[in-house]
């Protein structure tokens, strides 16, 4: 039925909600022997090894998250910089042997350690690398490639025209192989890989400012176009966005025809379970035809109905210069497993939810509303709090201690009642999907995973710990009513001091 047909994001939407008791009904198990591999490997194919010797920024953190460079700004992209910005992406970061196995973490956080999501690279005019369409493989720190040529035109014209694609140096291109996710998440995997390419974003988004190089993500695009470049089967990987890399005076090569890809990849696991409400809400978010995709690269938000103000908190914020270079942060970044139910300073909160709250360039505009119950921030009082992204100030909804609601909306994990803060990302989903279209869903996910991302790369910045997680949806919309009324939770990020480890 096509993008248009939105009861179809509605309705995924109602049945991949948890509840108190769908956890508990819950029949599914993990099965361990059919664990999907995190990699995608194209055995026998040619791949160019990429420079180890990193030397990451050290551009203070925070400076990175809040600057962009002009989409205008043309600076050269060599290999050694594109190789930072996928690393500081998706860069195998830490090394914890568990039994007998090695298990890889990453630059940024991905649910369950699942790592769905696959970054594609087409270079067009990079210093040192032959112009051609490259997989990424952070395993080994190559890339395969897959196509010769310049494709610039080709992404381009699948990409409605948008003028950063078409001046750009570098586009790349990020997939959710949907399995990975679906092994433990089920059809609601099609929500974790939105975030999870969302903080992947963050990361690339912060280092792409750090090496003073543009950046756009785009999500309007043809899909059955790029699915044919990348050679991806549809029914199990589902393109996600593309980023706009640096601008070129380079002219797009003229496009090519796509002819199919015929390189084989290892099968990540002995039987793929494919999830019947994700296949249909993915195929249902699909831009198919001409019409579909102008529509959405054209489409307008309504104005957001008002929301009435409880008076503004203002809060210092800590400079830049404090926080720690944007290559130590995602080194040292993991996601919290503990807190020590300590506080935080409200500076470093109000400076954290200022970071977070930062719209990347994009052509979707912002879709996500931000809640948080603050458990403890010296300056601070407790309570549930609505932040404005646009007055970077807090607004206090009720006063109060909520430690034991903040730990049971998350899935009734402590991580929520031990933390400093619980920070939950809201949108108006029913305001997406009238401007979008079901390609709205997707949007407010990537969203939030991207302003979770940045919530983790802040408060690493700054000595504290962080954790993605999830929760019960409906009880999470009601804890934050009358406000939030008509919002769903799309993420929650916890702030906190990690226990076993004071400030450094
Ligand atoms: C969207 C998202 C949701 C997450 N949900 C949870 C959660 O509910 N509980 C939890 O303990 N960790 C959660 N995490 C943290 C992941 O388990 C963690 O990122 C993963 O194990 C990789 O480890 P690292 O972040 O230390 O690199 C979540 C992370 C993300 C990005």
């Amino acid at each position: 039925m096509g993008n248009e047909y939105i009861e179809a994001a509605r309705v995924f939407h109602e049945i991949t909600k948890h509840s108190y008791t769908s956890v508990r009904a819950s029949p599914h198990f993990l099965d361990w022997d059919n664990k999907p591999m995190p990699y995608k490997i194209y055995p026998g194919a040619a791949s160019v090894a990429l420079p180890r010797d990193l030397n990451l920024s050290s551009t203070p953190t925070l400076a990175a998250l809040s600057s962009y460079m002009p989409a205008e700004f043309s600076a050269a992209i060599d290999t050694a910089a594109l190789t930072r910005i996928l690393f500081c992406a998706d860069g195998l970061t830490r090394q914890k042997r568990v039994g007998d196995d090695d298990y890889h973490f990453r630059a940024a956080a991905s649910a369950g350690a699942l790592y769905p999501i696959e970054i594609y690279v087409a270079a067009s005019d990079v210093d040192g690398l032959e112009s051609g369409l490259y997989h990424f493989s952070p395993a080994d720190l190559r890339m395969t490639g897959l196509r010769r040529g310049d494709w610039r035109g080709y992404i381009a014209s699948a990409a409605a025209k948008r003028p950063s694609v078409l001046h750009a140096r570098v586009v790349i291109a990020m997939s959710a192989i949907y399995w990975r996710s679906e092994w433990k998440y089920r059809a609601r995997a099609y929500r974790y890989c939105y975030w999870d390419a969302g903080t992947i974003l963050a990361n690339m988004l912060a280092a792409a400012a750090a090496e003073e190089i543009s950046a756009e993500v785009i999500t309007a695009f043809d899909d059955p176009a790029l699915e044919a470049l990348l050679g991806i089967d549809t029914e199990r990987e589902g393109m996600i966005a593309l980023v706009a890399l640096g601008r070129t005076e380079q002219s797009a090569a003229p496009s090519p025809a796509a002819e199919p890809l015929t390189l084989e990849t290892i099968p990540l696991s002995s039987n793929e379970v494919a999830y019947p409400d994700l296949v249909k809400i993915h195929r249902e978010s699909r831009l198919v035809t001409a019409d579909e995709l102008a529509t959405v690269a054209a489409a307008k938000l309504d104005s957001a109905r008002p929301i009435p103000s409880t008076g503004a908190i203002h809060l210092d914020t800590i400079t830049s210069e404090e926080s720690a270079g944007l290559g130590e942060t995602i080194l040292r970044r993991g996601s919290s497993r503990a807190f020590a139910q300590e506080a935080i300073t409200a500076a470093e909160l109000a400076t954290i939810m200022a970071a977070s709250s930062e719209h990347p360039q994009a052509d979707f505009p912002p879709l996500t509303d931000t809640y948080l119950i603050v458990n403890a921030a010296t300056g601070l009082e407790p309570g549930a709090y609505y932040y404005d992204r646009d007055a970077r100030a807090f607004e206090l909804l009720k006063a109060g201690s909520f430690r034991g609601e903040a730990g049971y909306l998350c899935l009734e994990q402590p991580l929520g009642m031990d933390c400093s803060a619980l920070v939950v990302y809201m949108a108006d989903l029913e305001r997406a999907l009238a401007a979008f279209g079901n390609r709205g869903y997707g949007d407010a996910h990537l969203e939030a995973g991207i302003l979770g991302g940045r919530a983790y790369l802040a408060a690493y910045s700054l000595g504290r710990g962080a954790t993605g997680l999830t929760f019960y949806d409906d009880d999470t919309s009601k804890f934050f009513a009358p406000h939030a009324g008509g919002k769903s939770p799309l993420l929650m990020v916890a702030i906190g001091v990690p226990r076993s480890r004071t400030k450094a």
